[in-house]
């Protein structure tokens, strides 16, 4: 998308974004997967390099997108391996964006070969839980692990339920995760997944709620951008 009120507002930044889903393997075919098309993630990137950053794309599976120009590229295949990348990366950025769609759950055994129907066929799957990135990169910087002024944000796919709606679970999420900025989609009624538009919020750590209407993963990006920018270190000359 073109037009960005905020050309080079990033020069020479580096930005750490992470997209699209991680495959946990059952067996040498098999995965549990999701259903993140990583054109969010992509968008940032794309954005972000559009307004000078240096971009470190760590991607997981996406739906067959072209890799934007002028972003490293990082391709993941699990979420330890996403978590990896990513914190080796975050050592030496400016913000890390976790866009990622990341399992929250691994099967707890891999099978070395491939399972087959007959006598020991299994009728349930143990899982393991996954690390949470986010919130392990939130820790290692409170841990001085990680860069002090390091920017940290989150996404979150959120619907309504019987406890509360969309805005209640994404506060609820922000203080548990303790990211600078949580970029809440409102999801269900066929939105988010594999489209083109979201709706949504950037909440961040201060208390500031920011509506995000109706518009492309270009515009969300941009907007999301914009929200990080000010919460950079000043530079120095
Ligand atoms: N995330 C992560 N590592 C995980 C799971 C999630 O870094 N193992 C990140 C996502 O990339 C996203 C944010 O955490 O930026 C929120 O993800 P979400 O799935 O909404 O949060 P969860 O804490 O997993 O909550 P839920 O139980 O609602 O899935
Ligand atoms: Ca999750």
């Amino acid at each position: 998308e073109r037009g960005d009120a905020l050309p080079r507002s990033l020069d020479g930044r580096r930005l750490v974004i992470s997209a699209g889903g991680t495959r946990e393997p059952l067996d040498p075919v098999r995965f549990l997967g999701n259903r993140s098309s990583g054109k969010q993630g992509y968008a940032l990137a794309r954005v972000a390099a559009q307004r000078g950053a240096e971009v470190t794309l760590i991607s997981g599976y996406t739906a067959d997108l072209a890799p934007p120009s002028a972003v490293s590229v990082v391709s993941v295949r699990t979420a330890q391996e996403m978590q990896s990348a990513v914190r080796e990366a975050a050592a030496r950025a400016d913000a890390v964006v976790m866009a990622a769609a990341v399992a929250d759950f691994r099967p707890a055994t891999v099978a070395t070969s491939k399972i087959k129907k007959g006598a020991d066929e299994p009728d349930t799957v143990p899982l393991t839980r996954n690390d949470d990135i986010l919130a392990g990169l939130v820790a290692a910087r409170a841990e001085g692990d990680l860069p002090a002024d390091l920017v940290i944000v989150g996404f979150a796919a959120e619907t309504g339920d019987e406890n509360g709606d969309v805005l209640t679970h994404a506060r609820a999420k922000l203080e548990r995760k303790k990211c600078d900025l949580l970029v809440v989609n409102a999801v269900g009624e066929g939105k988010a997944f594999e489209m083109d538009v979201n709706d949504g919020w950037i909440l961040s750590a201060d208390g500031s709620e920011t509506a995000l209407e109706h518009g492309s993963k270009a515009l969300m990006a941009s907007r999301v951008l914009d929200a990080v920018t000010p919460l950079l270190t000043p530079t120095i000359g």
